[in-house]
């Protein structure tokens, strides 16, 4: 094509291999950083600082998981309540069986059963808890999915009222069945007793080693929940003392395996927040509850409202539900935890309030509306 330069090109014979990568990857270098400069860092992260300056106490996420909204926030369904005038009649005077919201006038009582409606059961509508008679039939206590209902309602406002200070810890969020339901009847992220997960040998535990959802995936233990969210089993396996001493049988005695299933719990608890340690602990004293973020308070009584949930809610409903709604391999009762509610999220439905509009749910007693 061009004889001028195969003649020079055979006369001198050069290796043109060695600068042409070099060129080449120069300029690939070039466009790989104009794009980064006209679109963006798509990895960029960003922190979120959570301790004192220099003690690398941060939380880093990728932006793009930051900004992108959790997707059930778009399916909310709420409706604010019709303010009483007084001398309404009363849901308890209206009908036959209302245990729960018999201080409802009737407006709201409507208000609140379409809504649970939505949140629980949009696509089965009034007959997944009342079936398919008319509403004379709706007083029938029947189906069991109403009597659990009944008793969700009363744990609902029971985590509102007296549970204030970690639902509402830094703001009005507080809980409804939205938090946990999302629309579906059975909510995401419960969980069931699964151990033994192994075979028990001399020495070695049969709780462990299996990689389960439990145990994050990991081989520590998979009885961590049953533990210390049901079981009150006290966390606290850090000492400044010598274990030297101590005698591994005696049961106040804190073993390897208790400090692997603090751990496993630890990892449950940080991924169904979605932050790292350092969001509650300085990594420097994990034991020291003097060094810590107030986070670490929020989730200290999580603790304990959770294993009351399950403990004087939850589990009693066992012989309420249906042999397939029961655990896999102990026949027990559907339980919950830190991410049943919060789904990933460091707070549940990123901080929305889901309260203000519910009085109902927010107390044991009579709703107070302003
Ligand atoms: C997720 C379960 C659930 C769904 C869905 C539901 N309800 Fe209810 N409903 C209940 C519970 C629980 C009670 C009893 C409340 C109490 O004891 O305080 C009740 C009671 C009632 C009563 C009073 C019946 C009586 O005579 O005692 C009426 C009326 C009613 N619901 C209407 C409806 C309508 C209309 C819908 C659909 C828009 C609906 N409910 C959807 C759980 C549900
Ligand atoms: C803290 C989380 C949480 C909240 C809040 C909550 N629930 Fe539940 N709910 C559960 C768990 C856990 C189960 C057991 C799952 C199962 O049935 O397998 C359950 C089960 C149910 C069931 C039985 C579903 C089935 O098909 O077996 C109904 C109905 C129900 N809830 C209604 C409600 C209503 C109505 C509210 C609000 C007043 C509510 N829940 C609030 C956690 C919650
Ligand atoms: C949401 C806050 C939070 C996150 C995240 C968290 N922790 Fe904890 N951690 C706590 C609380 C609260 C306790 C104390 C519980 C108690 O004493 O009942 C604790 C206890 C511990 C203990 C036992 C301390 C002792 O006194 O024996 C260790 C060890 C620990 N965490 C390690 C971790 C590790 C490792 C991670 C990350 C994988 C982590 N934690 C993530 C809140 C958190
Ligand atoms: C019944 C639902 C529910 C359960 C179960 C639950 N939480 Fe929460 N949690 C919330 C709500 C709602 C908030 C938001 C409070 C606010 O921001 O005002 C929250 C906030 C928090 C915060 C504070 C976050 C922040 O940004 O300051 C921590 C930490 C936390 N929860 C840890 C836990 C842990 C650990 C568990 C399990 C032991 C748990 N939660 C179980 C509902 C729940």
């Amino acid at each position: 094509m061009l004889p001028w330069f195969s003649k020079w090109n055979k006369e001198n014979p050069t290796d043109i291999y060695g600068p042409a990568v070099i060129i080449g990857a120069a300029l690939g270098g070039v466009f790989v950083a104009a794009l980064l400069v006209s679109w963006g860092q798509p990895y960029a992260t960003e922190s979120m600082q959570t301790g004192p300056r220099g003690t690398g106490m941060s939380v880093t996420e990728y932006k793009a998981s930051v900004t992108a909204p959790d997707p059930s926030i778009a399916d909310y369904y709420s409706e604010e309540p019709y303010i009483p005038e007084g001398g309404e009649e009363l849901a308890k005077d209206i009908y036959e069986n209302v245990q729960v919201l018999g201080d409802l006038t009737e407006d709201n009582f409507n208000r609140l059963m379409t809504a649970m409606t939505q949140w629980v059961s949009p696509e089965q509508g009034c007959a997944y808890c009342h079936g398919d008679g008319d509403l004379e039939t709706y007083g029938s206590d029947d189906l069991y999915t109403k009597v659990v209902s009944r008793r969700m309602i009363q744990m609902t406002q029971n985590i509102n009222e007296n549970w204030d200070g970690h639902v509402n810890a830094n703001a009005e969020v507080g809980v409804n069945c939205y938090t946990c339901h999302r629309g579906q009847n059975v909510p995401s992220d419960i969980w069931f007793k699964i151990t033994p997960v192994s075979d028990n040998f001399e020495g070695w535990s049969s709780n462990q080693n299996r990689a389960t959802s439990i145990s994050q995936f990991t081989s520590l233990p998979s009885d961590a929940l049953e533990k210390y969210l049901l079981d009150y089993e006290v966390i606290g396996v850090h000492s400044l003392e010598s274990r030297v001493a101590e005698n591994p049988s005696d049961p106040d005695v804190k073993t390897w395996q208790d400090t692997e299933r603090t751990y496993s719990l630890m990892n449950y608890v940080s991924n169904s927040l979605g932050v790292n340690c350092v969001f509650c602990h300085n990594s420097r004293a994990f034991y020291d509850a003097g060094q810590v973020t107030p986070q670490w308070g929020t989730e200290m009584l999580g603790i304990s409202m959770v294993q009351e949930m399950n403990n004087d809610y939850l589990v009693p409903l066992r012989d309420t539900y249906p042999p397939e709604r029961l655990g896999p391999i102990h026949a027990d009762a559907p339980k919950a935890a830190c991410k049943t509610c919060h789904k990933g999220y460091q707070q549940p439905m990123q901080g929305l309030n889901v309260i203000a509009d519910w009085p109902e749910l927010a107390t044991t007693e009579a709703p107070v509306y302003e």
